[in-house]
């Protein structure tokens, strides 16, 4: 599903360690300009420890990031979202005393250097469908929209890779049918996405390009249906 043909993240042998645990052992992936790739396997794989690598939450402790043709390793997070690549958290973090359209903004100005803020802004809050409740204090919206706040947010700062960690966790069918609409629509603009999801249906959607983990490592890469017929994958899913 390439568009460009182009590699814009390119990942070698990651490793991220908490004490003597790995939680990345050689973890590797490359993701072309204009895609989405998913990103499975199961709790306790490591794929929140490869977003918090990619985004420069965690400093790695061996391996190579490159995005763009630059090297991104170990660099801190502030220049990593001004290089280009931002983030949602698996669990909503949401600025409670900000309304929305303040949250959003706080990320355009400080994440980007580019363009009209306001235009960024309005833009991120219409994608995510929030503009009717821009002027509404964060702490007062449904787990659905801070999801989406999340989004705007990251959207903000004018990625060229986002990284989305879980964002069907918790949501109704209904929910799950628009975001992905909604994610579809946001790839659409030109913006690159790795989609970490449990809901494999959810990522079938999105792509037929999915990266399975396990164990900090690579297990294999290709669409949900080879995925649904290989050993290893079943194993390590249904344990068996
Ligand atoms: N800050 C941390 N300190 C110590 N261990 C950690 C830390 N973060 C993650 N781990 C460990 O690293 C491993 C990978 O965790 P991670 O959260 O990346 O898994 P995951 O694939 O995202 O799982 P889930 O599907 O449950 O979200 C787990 O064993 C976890 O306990
Ligand atoms: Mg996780």
């Amino acid at each position: 599903m390439s568009h460009s043909g182009k590699e814009l993240l390119k990942i070698k042998g990651l490793v991220k360690k908490f004490g003597g645990f790995r939680a990345l052992n050689g973890i590797g992936m490359d993701v072309g300009e204009g895609c989405i790739v998913g990103l499975a396997g199961p709790n306790g794989s490591g794929k929140t420890t490869l977003i918090n690598v990619i985004s420069g939450v965690y400093r790695p402790d061996g391996g190579s990031i490159e995005f763009c043709g630059r090297s991104v390793y170990k660099l801190p997070s502030h220049k990593i979202v001004r290089r280009g690549i931002n983030r949602t958290f698996q669990v909503p973090r949401p600025l409670s005393s900000l309304t929305v359209r303040e949250t959003v903004k706080l990320a355009a100005v400080y994440g980007t250097c580019e363009g009209n803020k306001e235009e960024t802004i309005r833009q991120a809050l219409e994608i995510v469908e929030l503009e009717g409740v821009k002027d509404v204090v964060s702490a007062g919206l449904t787990f659905a929209q801070q999801k989406m706040l999340g989004l705007a947010t990251a959207l903000a700062t004018k990625p060229k890779l986002l990284l989305i960690d879980e964002i069907a966790a918790g949501l109704s069918h209904q929910e799950l049918f628009k975001i992905s609409q909604m994610l579809l629509r946001i790839r659409n603009t030109g913006i690159t996405m790795i989609v970490v999801e449990h809901h494999l249906g959810f990522i079938d959607a999105l792509t037929s390009d999915v990266v399975v983990m396990n164990a900090g490592g690579n297990l294999f890469r290709g669409s949900i249906q080879e995925a649904a017929q290989n050993d290893e994958v079943v194993e390590v899913f249904l344990g068996r």
